[in-house]
């Protein structure tokens, strides 16, 4: 099999914040591979654009050095990367003056793709499309590119969406959740509507209920200060997993199309149900051999910001009414492993009169090991009657589809040639972000009023033990967390 890489219009890409982590660690190794496998065109150019006074060689030396980082096997070729080099330069400009302004508007060109990723805080937003747009950067066909986190709360999420609105159509504006454009997270969509298998049996007539676990091995790290003001609950629940969420609930869309894939993600996040107390499990890591508790982390011994959290909630529509989705999330735990498993009904007859629980269970691995492993029961060998015992029908993309399988693009380059094509598909649209934030907020808010304190777990484990209770109290259990 191989992979159909087709190139993309020329472009010009300005990455606001250029010289940033973000920008070092995925943009720019991102852009070389495209750049190697040649679906970024000779002519495409990027500028990066960060207050630092640095010229167009200096940069060029800084994307080398992150490329020599961050690029793995491509930081190699040098003979790409000397071409690659020449695309770039530097423009050292203030969001919020008038530095730089000018000299960026000198470099864009006619004819080209243009777009603007904005890789700063969230609060230059504002600032940059207002500039953009005064310096007549930008015309109807401009995209820009923002990140997460998109607000903090509806109210801010709302703020920033009119922030942009006033200078930008819906259709210009790609928010980022960079889970979108994960190879295996598409697979999701794959999966259920190129399948005729599954579909019929996608209800819950049959599926007695989904887990979708998003586990991480290491704390908060670095990031403390940030993440103490965000907890997992904004961080990775609001966005991630309720992308995951919708891409397993959602009706089939009518055809592969950007708003038709929204509306039908918008309908799912519409129908969730507030979610109780009681199904909510909040946790925060204690030290131990993989380093200090949260709290030392975050630098505040009082700190009642979740790095875990383990929920129930239930989608009140026709096809999921009575099938709970139970999520977790958390950080220290015991492996990395982002898992959703449909978990199917037991038989309503088993006509061997077993006593066991046998059930089908469809397993999708996000990462690592990408693949899907298929629970079927199949007879247990040996001449000891008719035994019954639990198989897994087991494929790792990788395996399956041999280099192309093990061939990853990375996320945040495919999310760039997206946008270069002007797809939206695979971004969150406006309505999107503040539907998921109406379901968050008062989540949040009755955390703060009734004072509630996140439970301890050891890290290296698989969570606080009070998230076994939740699923227990259904009679249900877990899947193991495990990589
Ligand atoms: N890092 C990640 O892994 C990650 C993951 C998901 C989302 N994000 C999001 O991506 C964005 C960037 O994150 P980051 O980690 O790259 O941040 P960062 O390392 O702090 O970089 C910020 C960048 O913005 C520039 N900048 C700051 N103030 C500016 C101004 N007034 N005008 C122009 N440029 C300015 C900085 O350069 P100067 O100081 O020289 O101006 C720097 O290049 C944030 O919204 C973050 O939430 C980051």
């Amino acid at each position: 099999m191989v992979s159909r890489v087709i190139p993309v219009d020329p472009f010009d890409l300005v990455i606001f914040g250029g010289t940033g982590d973000l920008a070092r660690r995925k943009i720019l190794p991102g852009l070389f591979r495209r750049f190697c496998a040649g679906q970024m065109p000779p002519e495409a150019c990027v500028v990066g654009a960060a207050r630092a006074d640095m010229d167009t060689d200096g940069y060029r030396a800084f994307v080398g050095e992150a490329i020599a980082e961050f690029g793995g096997d491509i930081a190699n070729d040098t003979e790409n990367l000397g071409a690659f080099l020449q695309r770039m330069s530097y423009v050292s400009i203030d969001a919020r003056g008038e530095k730089g302004w000018s000299e960026l508007a000198g470099l864009m060109r006619e004819g080209m793709v243009r777009a603007f990723y904005f890789s700063v805080a969230p609060g230059l937003f504002g600032d940059l499309a207002e500039r953009l747009n005064q310096h007549g950067l930008t015309d109807a066909d401009s995209r820009i590119v923002v990140e997460k986190p998109f607000g903090r709360d509806l109210a801010t999420a709302k703020e920033l969406n009119r922030d942009l609105a006033a200078y930008f159509d819906e259709g210009q504006i790609y928010r980022i959740d960079h889970y979108l454009g994960k190879e295996t997270v598409q697979n999701l969509m794959a999966v259920r509507f190129g399948n005729m298998l599954f579909e019929p049996l996608w209800n819950s007539q049959y599926v007695d209920h989904i887990q979708i676990t998003v586990a991480e091995t290491v704390g908060v790290g670095g990031r403390g200060e940030y993440y103490d003001k965000s907890g997992a609950m904004r961080d990775m629940v609001q966005n991630h997993l309720m992308q995951l969420l919708c891409l397993i609930a959602m009706e089939p869309p009518s055809k592969f199309d950007p708003d038709a894939v929204r509306d039908e993600k918008l309908k799912v996040i519409r129908a969730l149900d507030a979610v109780e107390p009681h199904h909510i499990v909040r946790g925060q890591y204690e030290a131990g051999e993989e380093g200090p508790s949260f709290r030392e982390e975050v630098n505040d011994p009082r700190s009642r910001t979740e790095s875990y959290i383990a929920m129930k909630i239930g989608v009140s529509n026709w096809r999921w009414a009575g099938t709970p989705f139970y999520l977790r999330t958390g950080k220290r735990l015991k492996a990395r492993c982002s898992e959703i498993h449909v978990v199917f009904k037991e038989l309503n007859h088993s006509i061997f009169g077993e006593q066991e629980d046998h059930r089908n269970v469809l397993s999708i691995r996000l990462q690592p090991n990408e693949g899907m492993t298929l629970g079927v029961t199949i007879k247990e060998p040996g001449p000891g009657g008719m035994r019954l015992v639990d198989v897994p029908l087991d494929m790792s993309f990788a395996d399956a589809l041999g280099a192309d399988g093990a061939d990853q693009t990375d996320a945040y380059e495919r999310l760039i040639m997206d946008v270069i094509r002007g797809n939206q598909t695979l971004f969150m649209r406006g309505d999107e972000v503040e539907a998921a934030w109406a379901w968050t907020d008062p989540i949040i808010n009755g955390w703060h009023t009734r004072g509630d304190v996140p439970k301890t777990y050891d890290s290296g484990s698989e969570g606080p033990v009070d998230a076994v209770q939740l699923l227990a109290r259904d009679t249900r259990v877990w899947r193991k967390v495990s990589s």
